[in-house]
C-alpha cells in the first residue's frame, strides 16, 4: 500500500493511539511519521532526515539499519520463530543467551528472567521481592522505595514507582506500599549548597530516617537507576550509592538497580552497576538489551533470592508468574548479536570518547549562558538544564514549556533531542555509532534552536525575573 505522507498522518491520527501523549493535541497535529533508519539518521514520511539525538528513546545503541542483526533475526524466525518457556520447556537460544548474559553480570547473579519490556520487568522484580520476604516468614516486608522523578516505567506498579506526577493523576496511582525519597538533583535538592560529598550523605541520612519512621521492617526493597535518565539524566553524587547501600544492608532491604537506559553499554562500561559499584540483588534491562531491534527485557536474579525461591517453591508449587514471550527466541538471537556487534565494534570505547566529546561541545555552548544552570552528562548521556534566573537560582515555569518549545525548534532544524518531563531540561543519548561530525551537527543544530527559542522568549518578556 503505497500512501502520501498526509494519507499516512491521517490514518494514524483516525487509529493509533499514542503513548505518552497529548490526545487532543494529537488529534489536531498528527504525528511525525518516520520511515527509515540509518546509523544516527532518521527519514520521514516527507523524506526529510534528521540526526537522532537520542537513539530511539535510549535504545537504538548500534545504531539504525544494522544489516547483521537483520540478518540474524531473519534467520532465527526461519529456525524457529517462537516456543515457549513455561513448564520447564525451552530453546536453545535462550538457554545458550541466558548463560552469556550472566557470565558478564556485574555482580554474581544467579537467574535471568525474561519480558518484554522495561516496566514489566520491574514487576517482575518486585513480584520477586515479595514473594522472597513472604518465603522467609516475613509478609509484613512490603513496601518500596524509589525516588521523585525516577523512571521505572508505566504498568501498574512500575507506574507508582516512576516519580513523575503525570503517571499517577488520574489513573489512582500509587497503589499501597509506595514510598518515593528525594532524587539527587545537583540544583533543586541540593538547596544547601553542600559539597558533593555531603549532598549525597545528607540524601542517604533522609533516606535512613524514612526507613526509621516507616518502620524498617515493612521496607522491602529500594530501586534505583544508577544514572536517572528521563528524570533528568542526574549522575549520582560521589559517595552517595556506597553511603546508600549500607544503609540497605543495615535494614535488610533489596536492591534493584534500574539498568533499562544504563545498562549495555551507555556508561561506557557494560553496566552502569559497574561505574558506580553497585551490588543490586535483582538488575532490570531493556532497551539497549536488542539496541530496540526487537522487544525484550531481563531481570537478574541473584543467588541469595534465588535460592530462596528454590527452596521455597517446593512448598509453594509453581512460580505463579510469566509471560508467553519470556525468553521468545527471536528476541534471544537479537541480544546475541547485540552484544557481538557491541564487542566486534568496540563501542564500549567509542561510548567512552564520544561522550567526553559530546559534553566538551556544550559546555562549550551553554556553561557561560545566564539561562542555563547546568550542563550534565556521563558516558553517552548528557542533559542541559535551563532557568530563568541562575543567582538566585530560578526555575522557568514549566508553563512556558520552554524544554518543549526548544525541542520543537530542533526537530525542524533536522534534530531530535527529548524534553525530560516536569522539567527545563533536555537529553542526548545518540547511538553507540555516532561520529565526530554528527556531535558536532547535533550541537550546533541544538545551540541555534535554543537561540530561536530564547529569542522569542525575549520578545514576550518571558525572560524578565
Ligand atoms: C530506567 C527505566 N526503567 C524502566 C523503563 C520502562 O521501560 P519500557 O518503556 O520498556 O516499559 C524505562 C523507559 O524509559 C526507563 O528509562
Amino acid at each position: 500500500m503505497n500512501l502520501t505522507p498526509a494519507e499516512l498522518i491521517d490514518l494514524d491520527r483516525k487509529s493509533f493511539f499514542h503513548p505518552f501523549s497529548s490526545l487532543a493535541i494529537h488529534e489536531q497535529m498528527g504525528a511525525e511519521i518516520f520511515v527509515q533508519g540509518n546509523d544516527s539518521t532518521l527519514v520521514d514520511s516527507h523524506g526529510k532526515e534528521y540526526l537522532d539525538g537520542i537513539a530511539g528513546l535510549w535504545c537504538v545503541n548500534i545504531g539504525y539499519g544494522n544489516s547483521e542483526m537483520a540478518s540474524a533475526i531473519a534467520e532465527q524466525a526461519k529456525k524457529l520463530a517462537f516456543y515457549q518457556a513455561l513448564t520447564s520447556f525451552g530453546t536453545d537460544i535462550a538457554a545458550i543467551y541466558s548463560a552469556r548474559l550472566l557470565k558478564m553480570s556485574p555482580v554474581p547473579m544467579s537467574k535471568v528472567f525474561f519480558g518484554s519490556s522495561g516496566s514489566d520487568a520491574n514487576d517482575t522484580n518486585i513480584k520477586m521481592v515479595w514473594y522472597y520476604h513472604n518465603i522467609l516468614g516475613k509478609p509484613e516486608k512490603k513496601k518500596i522505595i524509589s525516588r521523585r522523578h525516577g523512571y521505572h516505567g508505566s504498568t501498574i506498579f512500575a507506574a507508582g514507582l516512576t516519580g513523575f506526577n503525570n503517571l499517577h493523576n488520574n489513573f489512582d496511582l500509587p497503589l499501597v506500599r509506595t514510598i518515593h525519597t528525594s532524587a539527587t538533583h545537583p540544583l533543586w535538592d541540593n538547596k544547601a549548597n553542600d559539597s558533593e560529598i555531603d549532598f549525597g550523605l545528607k540524601l542517604v541520612a533522609d533516606l535512613e530516617q524514612l526507613i526509621i519512621s516507616e518502620g524498617p521492617e515493612t521496607i522491602a526493597a529500594f530501586i534505583a537507576e544508577p544514572i536517572m535518565a528521563g528524570g533528568g539524566v542526574l549522575v549520582p553524587p560521589a559517595g552517595y550509592f556506597a553511603a546508600l547501600q549500607e544503609v540497605l544492608e543495615k535494614y535488610e532491604i533489596l536492591l534493584i538497580a534500574d539498568e533499562v537506559v544504563t545498562g549495555f553499554g551507555r556508561t561506557a562500561k557494560m553496566f552502569g552497576s559497574e561505574s558506580f559499584e553497585l551490588k543490586p540483588d535483582f538488575i532490570t534491562l531493556a532497551k539497549g538489551i536488542t539496541s530496540g531491534y526487537i522487544p525484550l527485557s531481563a531481570s537478574l536474579v541473584s543467588e541469595k533470592v534465588w535460592k530462596v525461591l528454590a527452596e521455597g517453591s517446593k512448598a509453594a508449587g509453581a512460580f505463579g508468574h510469566g509471560y508467553t514471550y519470556s525468553g521468545h527466541p527471536v528476541a534471544m538471537k537479537a541480544a546475541m548479536v547485540n552484544l557481538d556487534i557491541i564487542e566486534q565494534q568496540d563501542l564500549l570505547q567509542n561510548v567512552g570518547d564520544k561522550g567526553i566529546k559530546l559534553k566538551a561541545l556544550l559546555e562549550n555552548e551553554f556553561l557561560d549562558s545566564p539561562f542555563v544552570g547546568d550542563v550534565r552528562g556521563y558516558g553517552l548521556l548528557a542533559a542541559v538544564e535551563f532557568v530563568k534566573s541562575k543567582s538566585p537560582l530560578v526555575p522557568f515555569s514549566l508553563t512556558l514549556k520552554v524544554a518543549q518549545r526548544i525541542a520543537r525548534a530542533a526537530f525542524k532544524n533536522g534534530l531530535i533531542v527529548r524534553p525530560l518531563a516536569e522539567s527545563n531540561t533536555l537529553a542526548f543519548s545518540p547511538t553507540f555509532v555516532v561520529t565526530d561530525d554528527e556531535l558536532s551537527r547535533m550541537v550546533n543544530i541544538f545551540a541555534a534552536s535554543v537561540k530561536q527559542v530564547f529569542e522569542e522568549l525575549q520578545k514576550s518578556g518571558d525572560l524578565k525575573t
